[in-house]
C-alpha cells in the first residue's frame, strides 16, 4: 500500500481510465474506415473534453504537437478541470497510438496517457529515439544501448540461462531496420515484426505470454516516454537515446531543455518518481482487447491503470451505453 503523500494521490488514479476509455471509443467509430486522420482528430476531441472531469491542475508535456501545429492537447496545454487549484500534474499522451492500425483495423492500437507530478517526465521533442527494453526479473543493466545488439541480446541470454538463439526480439517493421534484423537473424533469434505500436510493442516484454524477450529499434521519443513510464510501474529495464535528422529537430530539444543530445536515457530519467500510466485498447492487441460495439447497444472497453509507487495494476473492463 502507499502511503506516501504525493499530488498524484490527490487525482483520482482510477479516474485517468475514464479518459483513456472515452479516447477509444471516439477512436473505434473509425476502425477500419482507411483514415488516420479523422480516428486521430476523434480521440483527441474525446481525450480533451474527459480531462475537464477531473480534479487537477494539468500540463500537457507530451501531446499532439506544439501549440502552432496541433489545435488541440499540445504542448503547453493546461488540462484539467481545477486549473490553478488542484495538484499540478504533467501529462504525456497519446490519444490515439497507432493511427494507421486504426485506419487498417490492425492489432494493438491503443489510447493513452502518463502523469506524474510537475517536472517528472522528460518533455521528449517529437522526434525518434533509439529504444531497447527488456521485462522484469533481470540484474541491472543487463541491456545498454552503447552496445550491439549481439552484445545485448547475449548479455540477455545468459541472464535468462539460455541461448542467444532462443531469444525474441519486436521490432518495427521498417526498411531502417533491415540491418539489425539481419544481425538478429544471423545470431538465430526469432524477430517479431510489427507494422505500428512500439508502445504495445516494449509493454510486451513485461508479458511472459507474448514470449517477446527484447525490444529493438527506432520509433517515436514521445513513444518512448509513455513506455517508459509504464515499465517503471511494472518493472523492466529500458534505454533510450533521442535521434535527430536535422537541426530544426535539434533545436527543438534545446527549447525544451536538452543539453546533452546524445545522452542515453534510463528508466527513471524519461519517468521520474511517482507516475500513473493508462491505456484502453482500440482494437485488440496483446496489451488490451479493443472496443467492441455489442448488439444490446452498449460498447465494452478494456483498460489498465497502473502506478509506479504501489506497483499495483489494474485491469478494468468497462461497459458504456451509448
Ligand atoms: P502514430 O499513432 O502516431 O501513427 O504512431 C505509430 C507508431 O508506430 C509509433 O508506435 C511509433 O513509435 C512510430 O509510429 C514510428 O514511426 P514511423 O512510422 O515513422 O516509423
Amino acid at each position: 500500500m502507499n502511503t506516501s503523500e504525493n499530488a498524484l494521490d490527490r487525482v483520482l488514479v482510477l479516474e485517468m481510465v475514464r479518459v483513456t476509455e472515452q479516447a477509444a471509443i471516439a477512436a473505434a467509430a473509425l476502425i477500419g474506415r482507411g483514415d488516420e486522420k479523422a480516428a486521430d482528430a476523434a480521440a483527441v476531441e474525446a481525450m480533451r473534453k474527459a480531462f475537464d472531469t477531473l480534479y487537477m491542475d494539468g500540463t500537457v508535456v507530451i501531446g499532439e504537437g506544439e501549440r502552432d501545429e496541433a489545435p488541440m492537447l499540445y504542448i503547453g496545454e493546461k488540462v484539467g478541470g481545477a486549473p490553478g487549484k488542484g495538484p499540478k500534474i504533467d501529462i504525456a499522451l497519446d490519444p490515439l497510438e497507432g493511427t494507421t492500425i486504426t485506419a487498417k483495423a490492425g492489432p494493438n492500437a491503443l489510447a493513452v496517457l502518463a502523469a506524474a507530478e510537475e517536472g517528472n517526465l522528460l518533455n521528449a521533442p517529437d522526434v525518434y529515439m533509439d529504444k531497447i527494453a527488456v521485462g522484469p526479473g533481470y540484474p541491472d543493466d543487463v541491456i545498454d544501448l552503447a552496445k550491439t545488439p549481439t552484445q545485448n541480446v547475449e548479455s540477455v541470454a545468459a541472464a535468462k540461462g539460455v541461448k542467444p538463439a532462443d531469444i525474441i526480439v519486436c521490432v518495427l517493421d521498417r526498411p531502417r531496420h533491415a540491418e539489425m534484423i539481419a544481425e538478429l537473424r544471423a545470431i538465430g533469434c526469432g524477430v517479431v515484426l510489427i507494422g505500428d505500436g512500439d508502445v504495445a510493442g516494449v509493454i510486451a516484454v513485461t508479458d511472459e505470454d507474448t514470449t517477446i524477450d527484447m525490444y529493438m529499434g527506432q520509433g517515436g521519443a514521445p513513444e518512448g516516454v509513455l513506455a517508459a513510464a509504464a515499465l517503471r510501474c511494472v518493472g523492466g529495464q529500458f534505454n533510450g537515446r533521442l535521434l535527430f535528422r536535422n537541426d530544426d529537430e535539434r533545436g527543438r530539444a534545446r527549447k525544451w531543455g536538452i543539453e546533452d543530445l546524445d545522452k542515453i536515457y534510463k528508466l527513471e530519467e524519461l519517468a521520474k518518481g511517482d507516475c500513473i500510466f493508462a491505456a484502453t485498447g482500440v482494437t485488440a492487441g496483446s496489451l488490451l482487447d479493443g472496443v467492441k460495439r455489442r448488439r444490446n447497444g452498449t460498447m465494452t472497453t478494456e483498460s489498465v491503470v497502473m502506478r509506479a509507487s504501489s506497483g499495483t495494476v489494474r485491469w478494468i473492463k468497462g461497459e458504456h451505453k451509448i
